[in-house]
């Protein structure tokens, strides 16, 4: 369901990542002592609507979240509420920490469950990205905070650089997770 949904939006390319994402969620998962299942559920699922016109997931969102919430979101952070609203509503997903999973992937947000964690982790090393900047993969795998520190630094200043617009939830997940960088070890 998932690889047509996507394939016929977007080609291979989003699958690709998506089951990249799989893989590297089930590491994760395994490595903290997650629920493997969902954390490979919600790694399957968490771009399902990246390529749905942002006019139908804005309106979507303003059906389940209000209209106020809908607006205040720039267009490339909509797909993982409605990918929420998908697992949901399509696939019969109820689990309240799959859902939260799916939505919080892209910016996060301050004090997330370790799945939560899990996904917005796996959603960057995923190796089809190929990068791996200061050896995040293989500190994700034993110190998460920190590499989720690393991983907001990283992804906030390449944001800045492209000059794209910052959600205010971005500034407060990077704030409550920067101490980790902190930590020695
Ligand atoms: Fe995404
Ligand atoms: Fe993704």
């Amino acid at each position: 369901m998932v690889e047509e949904r996507i394939g016929t939006r977007n080609g291979s390319h989003r699958f690709h990542h998506t089951m990249g994402v799989v893989a590297t969620a089930e590491q994760l998962a395994i490595a903290h002592g997650v629920d493997v299942e969902k954390a490979k559920i919600a790694a399957l699922l968490h771009d399902v609507s990246k390529h749905d016109a942002f006019d139908a997931q804005r309106k979507l969102i303003a059906q389940h979240y209000g209209e106020s919430f809908a607006r205040s979101w720039p267009n490339q952070l909509l797909h993982g509420f409605t990918a929420a609203i998908y697992a949901k509503e399509t696939c019969g997903i109820d689990d309240p920490d799959i859902l939260a999973a799916i939505e919080n992937h892209s910016v996060g947000r301050p004090g997330m469950s370790l799945l939560e964690k899990i996904v917005f982790a796996a959603d960057f090393l995923e190796p089809g990205r190929g990068k791996d900047p200061a050896g995040i993969r293989e500190l994700a795998l034993v110190q998460l905070d920190r590499a989720i520190a690393k991983i907001i630094r990283f992804s906030l200043d390449h944001v800045r650089k492209m000059g794209y617009e910052i959600a205010p939830l971005s500034l407060e997940t990077q704030a409550f997770y920067d101490p980790y960088l902190e930590d020695a070890e």
